[in-house]
């Protein structure tokens, strides 16, 4: 079932500026979600290759405040990439390079985003719409960065219409990109039904820049099937919220879920209580625990009492305070006889 995973190196990108990959899960752009200090927590427990949220490329040109708090990273904890958005060229080269000069190791394009604010600047998804104008910020993005420059497409615009999205995509990989992410929904579809898998296959073996997959990854065997269909690497996002020890078992395989023994429940909140301190360091004390409060949400979603304590996840605002209610959590969820067997659903 593993041999796509045997001896797995992936490069992306070339050079001394290429992105060395030794397993396949990388953590997808993730807007309000996937911010710095999360993504820190991720890299502890072995994610290579992370995304900033999206970023506005037309907010970095102005010199919008909120740059440094999305963008900023300390390129020491692991590889990152950048990604922007916006349809004005000039607007997204200046980004790319602040983002190099930054230190984030690859400049990728959002062309999926479905956002009305976002889709009525012409930006994120709107971008399949207009392929040339697509292909011309990549261009300008391509000639003012020597890091990695990557696109996250999704398969169509309204519907997905076969003919015209794979000369898009092979427009794409012949104007100089790294790799490609894919997620296979439309941009009208949203996050409904299921990722179209099958189509994967078809754009890895179109092209001979590597595929990124993104889309549903749950578990192990989610990341095995995209490989086998031909991706190299697969992205993950939601099945990563609040849930940050899923890492190590889509990396290292395994079924065993951490959340049914109390050492595993431990281990859980003590990655929450580092969160917390990489937000408060990252944000300030009281922005902190507010930005840490959906993520303590998210944390929580299987702790049997969440419905109980959700009001006052919802209005702490110091890290003392934060740090107790995780406390009682934990004295909580680890008292209850018998949580080593039971199977908590989402
Ligand atoms: C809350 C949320 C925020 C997202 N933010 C971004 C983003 O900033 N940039 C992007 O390219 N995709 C974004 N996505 C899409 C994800 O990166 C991913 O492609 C999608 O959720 C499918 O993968 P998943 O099933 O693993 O979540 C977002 C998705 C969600 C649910």
């Amino acid at each position: 079932m593993e041999d796509v995973l045997t001896g797995f190196d992936l490069t992306v990108g070339s050079g001394d500026a290429g992105i060395s990959l030794h397993h396949p899960v990388i953590a997808s752009p993730m807007a309000g979600v996937f911010d710095p200090p999360y993504r820190r927590i991720l890299h502890d427990l072995g994610i290579e290759l992370s995304y900033t949220e999206m970023i506005s490329s037309r907010g970095i040109y102005e010199g919008s405040g909120k740059t440094e708090e999305i963008a900023g990273w300390i390129p020491e904890i692991g590889c990152s990439a950048a990604q922007i958005f916006g349809s004005e060229p000039v607007y997204l080269s200046h980004a790319a390079k602040e983002m190099e000069r930054m230190g984030h190791h690859m400049i990728d394009i959002n062309a999926g985003c479905p956002k009305r604010k976002v889709l009525v600047q012409g930006s994120g998804g709107a971008l399949i719409r207009t392929p040339e104008r697509l292909l011309a910020c990549l261009g300008a993005v391509l000639d003012s960065v020597r890091i990695p420059v990557s696109i996250k497409i999704r398969s169509g615009y309204h519907t997905f219409e076969k003919g015209p999205f794979l000369d898009l995509v092979k427009d794409i990989s012949s104007i100089g990109v790294s790799c490609i992410a894919l997620h296979p929904r439309t941009v009208a579809q949203g996050f409904r039904g299921s990722a179209e898998r099958g189509l994967i296959d078809e754009v890895s073996s179109l092209v001979d820049v590597p595929v990124i997959a993104s889309g549903d990854v749950r578990e192990r065997s989610d990341v095995v099937d995209y490989l086998r269909r031909g991706a190299r690497a697969v992205m993950v996002g939601r099945a990563l919220m609040g849930d940050p020890l899923r890492v190590k078992r889509l990396i290292n395989g395994g079924t065993h879920d951490p959340l049914s023994t109390v050492e595993g429940i431990r281990e859980h909140l003590k990655r929450a209580r580092e969160h917390l301190v990489h937000s408060v360091n990252h944000y300030g004390e009281r922005r902190g625990c507010v930005r840490f409060r959906s993520h303590l949400g998210w944390y929580t979603a299987r702790f049997p009492g969440r419905k109980r304590i959700r009001d006052r996840i919802f209005h702490v605002s110091s890290t003392d305070e934060t740090m107790d209610l995780i406390d009682n959590i934990e004295r909580e969820w680890t008292s209850i006889p018998s949580t080593g067997n039971i199977k908590y659903s989402r």
